[in-house]
């Protein structure tokens, strides 16, 4: 009799909404193409731990509307350190697991590329297959247009900016939002376009942050009649209260800051974000099923399509600047 292979499957890095979704694909596809399924909790901190259980059907029902991930998740900077990857493989052969789903940011696929790695090592002389989901908020992984998560986030941060824009009107005032994005501009791009934001702060354009040119910006529009100025500012790029004092004391508009913060991570996900995370799901097991090795999924000119993790994480990062451009024009 042949031997049920086991896979395993693990979220990693900042949670972000779909990664449910994507769990069950894997879980649903693997468990339909004779593997097993183990879920390790609290990412590379639960592997190198051992703590994990299989998945069943009945573990996978009923979770793709929820936001967050029910394996939990961690981040482990220790796990830069070969001897913690040591640790890792020889859990991973513990448990028989030859092929291993990561869902996660940049962090997690550069530990997943470290794995793979490390599994290859004459001492280990392992074959574990490592293949990463792209799910963050964030948007900064270079091989895919759109990760998992990246749409709910944004619909929350548009939501938000909408009501946030409505008591400024009322109120005849300029407001600093401070967006996530761990230093990629995406979620404010994205959310600036979509809620017609005033002025835009992203990382990539370290210009846009031109004090003296945005508080002209607000001067100016409240001369002419603007009722309401939104700023939307790019985490990491300067404290919101101190721009929003700035703003204020030298334009004469009131000027209140507001920190989005970690409702941007929750919430229902997105139609297209469960589309996304099933689609990948179910393509990286059928990857696991092939035997093609180490690989990102990832979507492209709306194509699911697959990359080497060596050249995946090579790829130079991207930001669109038709887009960036349009909107400049539009904030006039
Ligand atoms: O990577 C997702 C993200 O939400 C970033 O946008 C943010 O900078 C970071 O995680 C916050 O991380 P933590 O959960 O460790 O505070």
């Amino acid at each position: 009799m042949e031997e049920v292979k086991t896979i395993a499957i693990m979220t990693s890095g900042g949670d972000s909404p779909g990664m449910n979704a994507a769990i069950r694909a894997v879980t649903k596809a693997g468990i339909y193409k004779g593997f097993r399924v183990i879920g390790i909790h609290n990412g590379f901190k639960g592997m190198v731990e051992g703590d994990m259980d299989e998945l069943t059907l009945s573990n996978v029902e009923n979770i793709m509307q929820y936001g967050g991930t029910i394996l939990g998740t961690a981040r482990l900077p220790e796990f830069k350190n070969p001897e913690v990857q040591d640790i890792a493989v020889n859990v991973l052969k513990t448990y028989g697991i030859s092929g291993l789903v990561v869902i996660g940011g940049d962090g997690s696929f550069t530990g997943a590329q470290k794995l793979s790695h490390k599994c290859e090592e004459p001492k280990h002389n392992y074959k574990c297959n490592v293949v990463c989901l792209p799910g963050t908020i964030d948007n900064d992984l270079a091989c895919t247009d759109f990760t998992i998560g990246f749409d709910t986030a944004l619909n929350t941060i548009i939501d938000a900016v909408d009501k946030i824009r409505d008591t400024m009107l009322s109120h005849g005032r300029c407001c600093v939002v401070e967006i996530m994005g761990n230093r990629c501009g995406d979620l404010s791009l994205f959310s600036s376009i979509n809620t017609g934001a005033e002025s835009l702060i992203v990382a990539e354009k370290p210009e846009s942050l031109d004090i003296d040119r945005i508080c002209q910006d607000v001067a100016e529009g409240a001369k002419r009649g603007r009722k309401c100025h939104i700023v939307m500012l790019s985490e990491h790029m300067m404290d919101p209260t101190e721009l929003a004092k700035i703003i204020e004391d030298r334009t004469g508009v009131s000027t209140r800051p507001s920190v989005l913060g970690y409702i941007q991570r929750g919430g229902t996900p997105s139609a297209f974000d469960r589309m996304l995370a099933t689609k990948m799901g179910a393509y990286a097991v059928d990857l696991l099923d092939k035997g093609v090795i180490n690989q990102v999924v990832s979507i492209r000119d709306n194509k699911i399509v697959n990359d080497d993790i060596d050249v995946a994480l090579a790829m130079p990062r991207r930001f669109d600047e038709q887009l960036y451009k349009m909107n400049e024009m539009l904030s006039i």
